[in-house]
């Protein structure tokens, strides 16, 4: 029996249509902000202690336990600062600016009780500076949350004195501003760049206090927890993952879209019965999971359930190399498969060039480097090379390897997780696909690797000017 979309359960995504829900008025007659009431007739603790029940997992990427990212807080901390991800940067995710756009007075309803519960006075909603259509609709909503006593106010129900402040910032445009220390560095006004870790922003982060950093869908879902509890939240997922999970379908598929669909259902439910399978009767060859910094999943692996734990330690998936026959190992001996990122689906049907996929990846990431750490800011851009040659057909002998050794020079030697969010996907393609990009190399071709004559003062040899 297909599944079908109007039975599955909606917590984040129920008013996506509904024009007249953006206003107060009718967000309020349809439900919006009654758990207000609740939350602050509830210990601040209480709170917390019910999100780590829920099994709310953060959905910006990590899928990191949001209760328990919330339990890091000092507990003497003085100031406590709440800032809301909705950079939305990972290519293949459009999910955040939907929820932004349709349902405004959720995610502001989502931080109110969240900053409640962190003892925050001051959250920030750091928008991509592209949603510009998503931004006017967030600040008018924050405006009129003004306007009634929501924000800004102290609440006269709430245990103890409470008062918030939202400040909505727009970012610049950048990916790397996406990722949690460097968002923190550009809302301080300095330069994008990533921070060392630790210290972590729950102990150090905006404005050298405790910060939560967490994302906007992650967010949106807190109201829901507080309305029904914990337990039935995490009834809804699996047994680590509670809820329900925005899916952005991408690529190759009859009906493409963004779907909140249970969590834990199998790609290839997801891709016959909720986007109707692959136009033209094709055979699906490779599907990016989780945006494109996540390793692929070939034809054999769509059975597997989009979750968390799944698409990480799966025994059905391949492992990703990182030289063959070493496996890369997250720590605490899980071998890394994939990731269900952020949510981030692309399809590539059997027609697709995935040489040529993996070269446009790598030109993002290339370009997005923010050039700190010399593994990924050269890295990249050596792999980006290499690849567009060979993407080209003008791979030379020794390429794949080249690319091989190069990825896993990245991984794990950068300050941040952009370097990996290159390696990995190289070296997935590379491990599932290896004789796509063998059949790149042009026969004749002097190799790249064994001369490498660049000197040690980083000049050009004669000998490699001459091969230009
Ligand atoms: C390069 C890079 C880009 C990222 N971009 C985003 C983004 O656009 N949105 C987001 O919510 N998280 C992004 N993250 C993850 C954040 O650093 C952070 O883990 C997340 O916002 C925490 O929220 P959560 O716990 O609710 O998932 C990115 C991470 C990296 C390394
Ligand atoms: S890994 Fe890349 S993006 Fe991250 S800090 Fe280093 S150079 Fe910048």
């Amino acid at each position: 029996m297909p599944v079908e979309l109007s039975k599955m359960p909606k917590i984040v995504t129920r008013h996506f249509g509904a024009e007249e829900v953006k206003k107060i008025a009718e967000a309020r007659k349809q439900g919006g902000y009654t758990q207000l009431k609740k939350a602050f007739a509830m210990q601040p603790q209480a709170i917390v202690d019910e999100v780590k029940k829920s099994n709310l997992r953060g959905r910006g990427g990590a899928g990191f336990p949001t209760g328990m990212k919330w339990g890091f807080i000092p507990k003497d901390a003085k100031t406590v600062y709440l800032v809301i991800n909705a950079d939305e940067s990972e290519p293949g995710t459009c999910k955040d600016r939907e929820l932004i756009y349709w349902d405004p007075h959720l995610l502001i309803e989502g931080v109110i009780i969240s900053s409640y519960a962190l003892g925050c006075s001051h959250a920030y909603i750091y928008i991509r500076g592209e949603m510009i259509r998503e931004f006017a609709v967030l600040q008018r909503a924050v405006e009129e949350a003004y306007a009634s006593g929501l924000l800004g106010a102290e609440s006269p129900t709430a245990k103890g004195p409470f008062k918030l402040d939202l400040t909505v910032h727009r970012g610049a445009g950048a990916y790397i501003c996406g990722e949690e220390t460097s968002l923190l560095n550009s809302l301080e006004g300095k330069r994008g760049w990533p921070r060392l870790k630790p210290p972590f922003p729950a102990v150090k982060g905006l404005f050298g206090q405790p910060t939560i950093v967490n994302n906007v869908e992650t967010i949106c879902n807190i109201p829901a927890i507080i309305d029904k509890g914990a337990e039935w939240f995490a009834g809804l997922g699996t047994p680590r993952s509670g809820g329900t999970r925005i899916l952005c379908m991408s690529g190759h598929l009859n009906k493409p879209g963004v779907f909140e669909l249970p969590m834990g259902i199998p790609l290839r439910t997801v891709i016959n019965d909720i986007c109707g399978g692959v136009p033209g009767g094709k055979k699906v060859k490779a599907v990016i999971p989780g945006g494109s910094s996540m390793p692929p999943l070939d034809a054999s692996e769509l059975d597997i359930p989009m979750e968390f734990d799944a698409l990480m330690t799966d025994e059905r998936i391949k492992p990703v190399e990182v030289k063959p026959g070493v496996k890369f190992d997250m720590g605490g001996g899980k071998i890394l498969r994939t990731m269900a990122g952020s949510g981030g689906v692309i399809v590539m049907d059997e027609s697709t060039d995935l040489v040529a996929v993996t070269w446009r990846i790598m030109k993002f990431y290339a370009h997005e480097s923010c050039g700190q750490c010399t593994p990924c800011r050269e890295g990249t851009g050596w792999l980006a090379r290499i690849t567009e040659r060979m993407a080209r057909g003008e791979g030379r002998p020794g390429d794949v390897e080249l690319c091989g050794t190069i990825a896993h020079g990245i991984a794990g030697n950068t300050i941040c997780p952009l370097g990996e969010a290159a390696a990995w996907p190289m070296l997935g393609f590379l491990t599932k696909f290896r004789s796509e990009f063998e059949a790149k190399i042009k026969p004749g071709l002097v190799p790249e690797i064994p001369a490498h004559p660049i000197t040690a003062t980083g000049i050009r040899s004669p000998e490699l000017e001459r091969r230009g």
